[in-house]
């Protein structure tokens, strides 16, 4: 059974009215058809939906904006559920859509209920409604005919000129309802997903159910059966798990759950490692990045997912747990084969630790795509290098797209130690390395002669940006 707010009604489900996908649910047992299915698979953002959750501070709502068709029934436990039908109050259009009206923002349509729900989060949020923040709100949605300049505007319009609104007024009940959900002593789950409350409990139900596969964001095994078709197996979700939620600072380091979302954790990890904004703005689209976890990330060992890259570079470890005892691996252990890694039956990851780098160490992150928002890498390439007196005392690597798993280059990793980093036979040196180390493959996204080119060009890349010498004597040149 699961309870959640379908906008202010109390809805409590039980197996029997399962539905597998949110957007399921919508349209064929509410008959709430405003949300469209574009391509069932988060890229087009025609199906984005709003959903209300107790905010960390526990005394407020917090929004954030989902792509429906690819959201488990189970995951609105707890939250309250925002389509665009609720957004009017039949009188009045809300002001994201009045502005969607008043900029000529929708010809078709079919894009615009997706739009304007993404809209809505961000007119619900405390985040400045700038170009910048506008575009990365969009981000998930895609139309084809109206073009993104009017629709641009109207959200800068309306969420440049917020005004409480009906949401804003129930916002206080509304969170008296969700506490009221949390506070209640069951084990929510409905269609064969679980979502076990504690590290014990999660033991547990594996032991139960011993075919069972876990999820968090689902925003990769959705596609299982969106795409594939297959049939879903039992689940169990990985974020009510306490452990699986942690955030933590300390003098060595950060430690990241593994059912943390992106958008949680990235201005945490954007403050230890600056370098990473860009990657992380680059990971898929806003809506994704509010589900997708760093534990299904880097447990779905795709060699070309984003993150492994920057564990593998960065040294991190993954922590492991079986509900009664944890395990260390470092990342670099971690990947065992083509979308093989260490875990065992039974087993999930807790949490990911990164340490700090030293203030001699230099890093830079590196992620070349067809499309620059939104979609997946060709190449993914991570460095660091750390150097006393001008020599390198210490370099890693982290790559995604050019092997069966995400990789480090250990021999580029030892055979640099000692050279002189601002020399231009290192530079040389390193793509000689790097050219002989990998046979990356033809595919849609990049052919193997480009990404071997990739490689080299990104490492030049790295060690141009790195020469802070040279670069100042070249500034010095230039203004001469
Ligand atoms: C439109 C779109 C764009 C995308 N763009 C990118 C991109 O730019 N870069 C990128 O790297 N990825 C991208 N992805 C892939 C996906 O979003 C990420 O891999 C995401 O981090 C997966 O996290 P999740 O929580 O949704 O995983 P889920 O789908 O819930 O799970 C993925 C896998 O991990 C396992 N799993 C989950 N949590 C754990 C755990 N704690 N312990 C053990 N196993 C676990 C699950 O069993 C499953 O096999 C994209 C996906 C979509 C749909
Ligand atoms: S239908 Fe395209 S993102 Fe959901
Ligand atoms: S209005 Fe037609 S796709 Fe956007």
């Amino acid at each position: 059974m699961i309870k959640f707010l379908l906008n202010n009604e109390l809805v409590t489900l039980d197996n029997n009215a399962a539905e597998v996908s949110v957007q399921q649910y919508l349209r064929e047992q509410k008959s709430l058809t405003g949300s469209k299915e574009g391509c069932a698979a988060g890229d087009c953002g025609a199906c984005t939906v709003v959903l209300g959750e107790i905010a960390l501070s526990q005394s407020a709502i917090f929004y954030r904006s989902v792509n429906s068709c690819i959201t488990l029934m189970a995951a609105l436990h707890g939250k309250q559920l925002i389509t665009v039908e609720h957004l009017s109050d039949g009188k009045t259009l809300h002001p994201v859509q009045q502005a969607m009206v008043e900029h000529h923002g929708s010809q078709c349509g079919f894009c615009t209920p997706g739009f304007v729900m993404s809209m809505f989060a961000l007119y619900h949020s405390d985040k400045p409604a700038d170009r910048e923040t506008v575009n990365t709100a969009l981000s998930g949605n895609l139309c084809r005919c109206t073009g993104y300049r009017p629709i641009i505007e109207a959200t800068l319009d309306s969420c440049g000129n917020r005004q409480a609104d009906k949401f804003s007024a129930r916002e206080d009940e509304v969170l008296k309802q969700l506490k009221a959900i949390a506070s209640e002593d069951t084990l929510p789950g409905i269609n064969k997903v679980y979502l076990p409350p504690s590290r014990e409990a999660m033991a547990a139900l594996l032991q139960e159910h011993p075919d069972a596969r876990l999820v968090a964001g689902s925003t990769d095994l959705s596609l299982e059966y969106t795409q594939q078709l297959k049939t879903l197996p039992t689940l169990i979700s990985t974020t009510r798990v306490k452990e699986c939620l942690a955030l933590t600072v300390d003098n060595d380091g950060i430690t990241v759950g593994a059912a943390l979302p992106l958008n949680d954790f990235a201005p945490v990890l954007h403050q230890q490692f600056p370098q990473l904004h860009e990657l992380i703005d680059r990971f898929a689209s806003l809506p994704i990045r509010n589900q997708a976890t760093l534990g299904g990330n880097v447990a779905n060992a795709s060699p070309i997912g984003d993150m492994p890259p920057v564990l593998l570079a960065l040294n991190a470890v993954v922590m492991i747990d079986n509900g009664s005892a944890y395990r260390e691996v470092p990342a670099r252990d971690f990947f065992t084969g083509y979308r093989q890694t260490v875990l065992a039956d039974k087993e999930w990851i807790s949490a990911i630790r990164f340490s700090r780098l030293d203030a001699q160490t230099q890093m830079k992150a590196y992620k070349v795509s067809k499309r620059h928002e939104d979609d997946i890498s060709a190449v993914c390439a991570v460095f660091t290098v750390t150097l006393d007196n001008g020599k390198v005392t210490a370099l890693s690597s982290g790559f995604g797209g050019v092997a069966a798993t995400p990789v480090s280059c250990e021999e580029l990793e030892q055979r640099l130690l000692g050279k002189t980093w601002s020399e231009q036979s290192t530079r040389q040196l390193g793509m000689e390395i790097l050219d002989e180390a990998f046979s990356p493959i033809d595919d849609v996204r990049a052919s193997a002669s480009y990404r071997k080119q990739l490689l080299a060009n990104l490492w030049q890349r790295f060690w141009f940006e790195t020469q802070t010498e040279l670069l100042a004597t070249t500034r010095v040149t230039a203004y001469a």
